[in-house]
């Protein structure tokens, strides 16, 4: 399989980030807005076993067969499978409204006839999304979108059901090409949607299956690097077929960006420094979706929290929360923590780590590892000493020590997990943008780049109210009209900001 099928606006490559030693997680290497960036694979480190030690043999190379004689698939192991129906069962307690689509859904089977090539991370949460869409009448193939970050014993539970599956943690960039083209291409298929987290799955068929591509019905694109793509496909008159951009509806967006990082900034934290926070004072950079939820957190912690800002609507927002507006050099020598989250670069540089204090904690929640110079602390009068885990100590020649956290890489995605309920979010948003495209009447979409429909987003969001037993109030006849709205929704206009 060629090497060489990177789109030609970014390239994109899956590498081992050069700069990673020992215990850091490999990561994927893209090219973003400031040059090359690592993105730490969004795996759960919950995967029971690094089985790729335990069997060297590719499991290309291997002939599978399930209990019932199934053999098309190509996972680590098939004996994993009863550990990963667990662990799919686990995630569907936490998964409430893909639980309640299926079950609203079971009648009328919105997704009979649709035939799907999945590309996406292979873990427990994606496999609850899979088995759904499976129970709404879809036929599917799957693969991964990251070489690192399939649960082996998860893809090994799908291929036990039955599903065609082709992805193994530690997958070479060959064998990962090899898995797209088993899920693309086969005598017995032809696709008509794409779930795709990243574009490659998308971008492989337009180059390597131009006719197949032709025929998609709807491409459905999760990731903020894939959504780039297809809007660069479509600038240039080569997306031929329609595309939903998901990464961008609302209710994904409030619960990867505020409520997620609000929870796993103290865990990641925690994690990697034991830190108690009460009393700490914490320099946050940044003050949008992310550094409001981390500012959040961390204040309910009972830390002093500094904020700064370049925007004078967010850098009011966060007096109007209770937070000091300060410049980084006026206090960057007394913080105890410093996070970063900008999505901009060089927000923490080496001079300004020159003047913090001995101990000080060093992380980045944005998505480029080049808010913090790490490459700055790269000099022969530093030492790393590496500490554990995603932990390195940066010693100074008069001894001071900073902390620093995942080599300046996303803090949370590298040191602890995503909740199953933020990812119920972004799969039922991923299923209901796959029913939408799929059922959507001729010329609805066009060969562009489409938001989700508003009444969706809203839809996400009731689906999980009754996890809270939250009661929603229903307009009365009057109210409605009075507001000039339905009374099933929208309820806000598309530039309502939330
Ligand atoms: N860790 C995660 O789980 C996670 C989740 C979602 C997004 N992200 C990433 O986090 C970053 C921030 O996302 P967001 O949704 O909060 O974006 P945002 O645009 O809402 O917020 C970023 C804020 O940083 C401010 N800023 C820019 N440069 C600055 C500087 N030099 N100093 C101080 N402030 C500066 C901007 O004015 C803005 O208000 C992005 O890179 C995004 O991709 C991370």
């Amino acid at each position: 399989m060629s090497k060489s099928m990177m789109g030609e606006d970014i390239k994109r490559q899956k590498i081992i980030d050069p700069i990673v030693r020992r215990t850091s997680r490999p990561s994927l290497t893209v090219l973003g807005d400031g040059g090359l960036v690592s993105i730490p694979s969004r795996d759960s480190d919950s995967s029971y076993s690094d089985s790729d030690s335990e069997d060297e043999l590719s499991p290309k190379e291997k002939q599978q067969v399930t209990v019932s004689g199934f053999s098309d698939f190509c996972v680590r192991n098939i004996k994993y499978s009863q550990i990963g129906r667990r662990e799919i069962e686990i995630a569907e307690q936490e998964m409430p409204a893909l639980m309640s689509l299926r079950k609203r859904a079971a009648g009328d089977k919105p997704l009979n006839g649709a035939r799907i090539v999945g590309c996406t991370h292979v873990t427990a949460q994606a496999a609850v999304l899979v088995e759904t869409l499976i129970e709404l009448g879809a036929q599917v193939r799957w693969c991964a979108c990251n070489i690192f970050s399939t649960q082996n014993e998860v893809a090994a539970a799908l291929a036990e059901a039955g599903i065609p599956i082709f992805a193994w943690k530690g997958e070479g960039e060959e064998e990962f090409w090899w898995c797209i083209e088993k899920c693309v291409a086969n005598t017995s298929w032809e696709p008509n949607l794409i779930l795709d987290d990243g574009g490659d799955a998308t971008h492989f068929m337009l180059r390597h299956h131009p006719n197949l591509f032709k025929k998609i019905i709807g491409i459905v694109e999760e990731s903020v690097t894939g959504v780039h793509r297809l809007y660069q496909l479509s600038k240039t008159g080569k997306l031929v077929v329609p595309a939903m951009n998901v990464n961008d509806s609302v209710t994904k967006q409030k619960f990867d960006n505020l409520y997620s990082c609000r929870e796993s900034i103290l865990d990641g934290l925690k994690r990697t420094t034991d830190i108690m926070f009460g009393g700490k004072q914490i320099l946050i950079c940044g003050y949008g979706e992310v550094g409001k939820g981390c500012s959040a957190a961390l204040k309910g912690m009972g830390s002093v929290v500094y904020v700064t800002e370049i925007d004078p609507i967010c850098a009011l927002q966060a007096c109007m929360d209770g937070f000091r507006v300060v410049k980084v050099e006026e206090v960057v020598s007394t913080v105890d923590v410093l996070i970063t989250c900008t999505g901009n670069r060089n927000v923490l540089t080496r001079p300004l780590m020159d003047k913090m204090k001995n101990g000080a904690v060093v992380a980045n929640m944005g998505h480029s590892n080049t808010e913090i110079e790490v490459a700055a602390l790269k000099t022969s009068d530093l030492v790393w000493e590496n500490i554990r885990s995603q932990v390195d100590h940066i010693i100074w020649p008069d001894g001071k020590r900073i902390v620093l956290l995942a080599e300046g890489r996303l803090l949370n995605y590298s040191c602890s997990s995503v909740p199953s309920f933020v990812l119920s979010v972004t799969s039922c948003t991923q299923a209901l943008a796959l029913i939408e495209m799929f059922n959507a009447p001729n010329g609805r979409y066009k060969h562009d780049v489409y938001l989700l429909p508003k009444k969706m987003d809203e839809y996400v969001a009731s689906l999980h109210l009754p996890q809270f037993n939250a009661h929603l109030t229903e307009l009365s006849d009057e109210q409605a009209k009075y507001l000039g709205l339905n009374k099933s929704g929208p309820f806000k206009p598309a530039y309502y900001r939330y």
